[in-house]
């Protein structure tokens, strides 16, 4: 006699405590990772109408929200720039000076000790919105591969700590690898985005950011949301080619990806709980149709229960302080 009356589940979960006890998940503030939008210009703080409660923010600006975020104890932010002006290649991407660069010598400055991850892609600076160099109406890989290792570069050169390519570019980690051993950086880790979905969940942050392909999608460089053996393959590549910590994105249309790369390998994972996620939720808590703190604190759960140890999330700044 081995199931009912002797077994029974519901003896663990009568009280709190209990409940407490044998919990097999839990969330901390350590593994947050919070995104920031950077921008040219001074007092200037827009919030982005899909997303409430996040900015477009001027150096002058980011220099108190980063005090802030290392205030609530989360551990790392994620930066994304809006350039003064846009063109072909995304020059400002690369630039030494560009908005980014800047931003990561601000926030090094203001809170030394809150970590200023990067992300690496052009789309944000290009005038087509799209991640890579056009040639024939088609990004170019390899002569993409060239800007995004002297982008990843620049970050490193500001004092990023370290560096997140999202441009689903082949070879790219390689070549962010290689430049940054040749110019004194073999200690900056990469996050790579590696299982990156062509995803409708990116809709507000391509308001946030300005970065909407102007024809087109981004189909023919980042990933068939149909796919698992594929998004794999990306991760294997990926780790071979010097990836640290490898990176699952959308989080929530995605959990069997970040359970499967859990099983498969022992480099730590991210999950990136994207903008569409996060706007669903504030949409839906805003209506009163949800109970946002359940849902969010839920959601996230989720995430890590799936085995993400990292979480890139909007949400960060609220659950620090739910957490506190
Ligand atoms: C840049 C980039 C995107 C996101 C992160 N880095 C947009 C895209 O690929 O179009 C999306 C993040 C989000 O939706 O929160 N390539």
């Amino acid at each position: 006699m081995s199931g009912f009356p002797l077994q029974r589940l519901r003896r663990l979960r009568r009280t709190a405590p209990l409940r407490r006890l044998v919990s097999e998940t839990s969330l901390a503030v350590d593994d947050f990772i919070y995104p920031l939008f950077v921008t040219h210009g001074k007092g200037i703080k827009t919030e982005i109408p899909s997303m409430p409660g996040n900015y477009q923010l001027s150096l002058d600006e980011l220099e108190r929200e980063a005090a802030e975020v290392a205030e609530l104890g989360i551990p790392a932010v994620l930066l994304f720039g809006l350039p003064a002006s846009k063109d072909p290649v995304g020059s400002e991407a690369f630039a030494f000076d560009g908005v980014v660069q800047q931003a990561v010598r601000v926030i090094k400055r203001a809170a030394p000790e809150l970590l200023v991850v990067t992300d690496v892609c052009l789309c944000e600076y290009t005038s087509h919105g799209h991640c890579g160099v056009v040639v024939d109406g088609y990004v170019h890989n390899d002569q993409t591969l060239d800007l995004i290792a002297r982008t990843a570069w620049s970050h490193a050169e500001a004092g990023a700590d370290i560096v997140a390519p999202s441009d689903m570019m082949d070879g790219r980690v390689a070549a962010i690898r290689s430049i940054l051993d040749e110019n004194g950086f073999e200690t900056t880790p990469i996050m790579a985005y590696s299982a990156k979905y062509a995803s409708g969940f990116y809709g507000p942050f391509r308001e946030a950011a300005e970065s909407t392909p102007q024809f087109g999608d981004r189909s023919a460089y980042q990933m068939d949301p149909s796919n698992v053996r594929e998004a794999l393959r990306e991760i294997d590549l990926d780790v071979q080619e010097g990836a640290d910590i490898v990176m699952v994105k959308p989080a929530l249309a995605y959990l069997d990806i970040i359970a499967k790369a859990r099983q498969r390998l022992d480099h730590p994972i991210a999950a990136y709980n994207v903008s569409g996620e996060f706007a669903m939720v504030k949409a839906a808590a805003r209506n009163g149709w949800i109970d946002e703190r359940r849902v969010t604190l839920e959601i996230l759960t989720g995430i890590k229960r799936a085995g993400a140890d990292i979480i890139i999330t909007y949400h960060a700044k609220e659950v620090a302080k739910w957490l506190k």
